[in-house]
């Protein structure tokens, strides 16, 4: 199917993706320049959130990229099967959480466990994905004038060719961003009917699950259990380490942890840390979960429903296979800063690449390797990074935890709500709250999240900040510049700002009580 010449509004989009999605044999679309005819300065390989904002990059300083991916759509996974599920997932778990704290209280309806339908989430979002994916096939066209060739699977010929959709293009550079897939645990019975991941939850998923086990104790897990928990579908989580300490999370601190994980089992979920899965039984569907206990002893968890959130592979065979780039022990392709593979001009960007696994990552190696590519010398260190997950809650982080900062400081300051005072009673103090947590703050004062800024008293720089609560996500990501940048954030420049009033994190209210201080104190 040629578009080129056609500019499709949003709605005839949605139907070209929607039947190709439905159909096998739907033909390739090519928005193609000349036919494709030339050498391109770079193919994308994978149109995932690293190869789109690559080549947009790369054509906004003048370049000439194209994107090729497997599916009939730009943007890959996460607007797919990821992010944006999860994201849904998650609000819905937030609201319901309230309805369940108050049900039957105020205008709350009393709870009813047979209203919230996980089968009826999953189609409210197979309806609607298809929007966003539209808007993006439309905006790399139109505005962005990238080329692309979609709904067709890409076989590479050697570091300057790829072969897709029957026909071979050429390129000075390739910038591999093929992703990853699910990685899961080598036990008997994976292949029963009822165990899913978050890819298969979304395509596959045909009933109401009663019961669930996820196994997994990364974000994944902790996501995908709070929905399902949240749903009334009683959830039992099995994790080898403990919950947010997998090595993939870094900078966790303990308290914002602990609140975290209590808050979750306050909430009914099941947690079996240091617990590794063992087999999954039944006689065609899941019926129950063998696990082996923290004490070695073994126990049969009865269920209907496993969700496995085990991490991510590379998808990197073909890159090794083919072009010999360097992977390492996960399977993840090695690259420099600059994002060069040990091929001369092979790129890999994105999940391809290994942990962390984010959108910022991926969107941000795509530029950087655009950049290279254009002679603009340009390099990416992603070692550090602010962070974020959900549970009923938003919980956000960056830079240390009060640990890391005290193997590193002689003297930290710690200004936290609820404060740490012993015998102070906080299970009734409605601090913090901010918008979105001003019902819990009044009926039930222990849910209304948790907040703690570190400092390094010498300094006086502001050296880590964690948060659970709502709507602080996106303050986090110029806090995460301010106190990375050469000269720091201290409590002082933090305590002269404005905030709007009643700010999710109240960490410049807090700041400007100790700023006077010449020798500061926790508070
Ligand atoms: C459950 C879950 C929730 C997540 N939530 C978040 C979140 O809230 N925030 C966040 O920052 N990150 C989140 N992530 C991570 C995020 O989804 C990834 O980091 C991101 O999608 C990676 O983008 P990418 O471009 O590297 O890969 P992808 O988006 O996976 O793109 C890879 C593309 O390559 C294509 N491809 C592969 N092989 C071929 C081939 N041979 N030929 C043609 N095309 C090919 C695929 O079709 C795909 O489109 C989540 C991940 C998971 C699993
Ligand atoms: N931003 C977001 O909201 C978001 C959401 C989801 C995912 N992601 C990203 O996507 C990537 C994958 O996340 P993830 O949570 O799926 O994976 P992850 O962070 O790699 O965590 C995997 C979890 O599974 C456990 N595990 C691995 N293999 C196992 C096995 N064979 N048996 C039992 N347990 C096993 C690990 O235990 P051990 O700790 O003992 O190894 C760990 O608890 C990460 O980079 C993550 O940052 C981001």
């Amino acid at each position: 199917m040629d578009i080129k010449d056609q500019h499709l509004n949003l709605a005839q989009w949605y139907d070209v993706i929607e039947t190709a999605l439905q159909d096998t044999d739907a033909e390739p679309i090519l928005n193609l320049r000349d036919d494709g005819a030339g050498v391109y300065d770079a193919i994308f390989l994978g149109g995932g959130a690293g190869g789109r904002f690559g080549a947009a990059y790369l054509r906004a300083m003048g370049g000439r990229p194209l994107i090729v991916d497997a599916w009939p759509f730009l943007g890959g996974t996460c607007p797919h099967q990821a992010c944006v599920p999860h994201h849904l997932f998650s609000d819905v778990a937030a609201e319901l959480d309230l309805w369940r704290w108050f049900s039957g209280q105020l205008f709350f309806p009393d709870w009813d466990p047979g209203r919230a339908s996980i089968l009826e989430i999953i189609r409210l979002f197979l309806r609607g994905r298809s929007s966003a994916h539209a808007f993006m096939n439309w905006q790399t066209k139109e505005q962005l004038d990238v080329e692309y060739v979609l709904n067709a699977r890409a076989r590479l010929v050697d570091a300057a060719t790829v072969e897709v959709a029957g026909r071979r293009f050429e390129a000075r550079n390739l910038v591999l961003g093929m992703g990853a897939r699910s990685r899961h645990p080598d036990i008997p019975g994976m292949e029963l009917r009822g165990v899913f991941d978050f890819a298969t939850l979304v395509e596959e998923l045909d009933y109401e699950p009663s019961r669930c086990v996820v196994i997994g104790g990364g974000k994944t897990s902790l996501e995908y259990g709070s929905f399902f928990q949240a749903t009334g579908c009683q959830t039992v989580i099995v994790s080898r380490s403990p919950l947010m300490r997998t090595p993939s999370l870094h900078h966790v601190d303990e308290d914002l942890r602990r609140y975290v994980v209590d808050g979750m089992r306050k909430r009914g979920v099941e947690i079996l840390e240091g617990a590794e899965p063992v087999a999954i039984l039944g006689s065609g569907k899941v019926e129950r979960v063998v696990v082996r206990l923290a004490g070695g002893e073994t126990a049969e968890i009865e269920t209907d429903f496993v969700f496995i959130g085990t991490g991510e592979t590379p998808n990197s065979a073909m890159a090794r296979d083919v072009l010999g780039v360097r992977v390492g022990p996960q399977g993840e392709v090695l690259v420099d800063k600059t994002m060069r593979t040990n091929v001369p001009n092979v790129f890999a960007i994105g999940d391809l690449i290994g942990a962390p696994m984010e959108m910022f990552k991926a969107r941000r190696c795509g530029v950087t390797a655009a950049k290279n590519i254009m002679g603009e010398a340009a390099e990416f260190d992603f070692s550090e990074y602010p962070d974020f997950l959900h549970t009923t809650y938003e919980v956000t982080w960056v830079g240390l935890s009060e640990q890391e900062a005290r193997e590193r400081f002689a003297d930290v300051i710690i200004i936290q709500m609820p404060p740490y005072v012993e015998d102070l009673d906080t299970e009734h103090l409605p601090l913090p709250c901010a918008d979105r947590t001003m019902l819990y703050a009044f009926a039930k004062p222990e849910l209304s999240g948790f907040q703690k800024l570190v400092i390094d008293g010498e300094s006086r720089r502001v050296v880590g900040a964690h948060h659970v609560g709502y709507g602080a996500k996106d303050a986090f990501q110029y806090l995460d510049y301010l106190i990375h940048r050469p000269e720091g954030l201290t409590i002082d420049e933090l305590g002269n700002m404005n905030e709007l009033f009643l700010n999710p994190e109240h960490f410049i209210q807090l700041s400007r009580l100790r700023a006077g201080r010449s020798e500061l104190v926790n508070l």
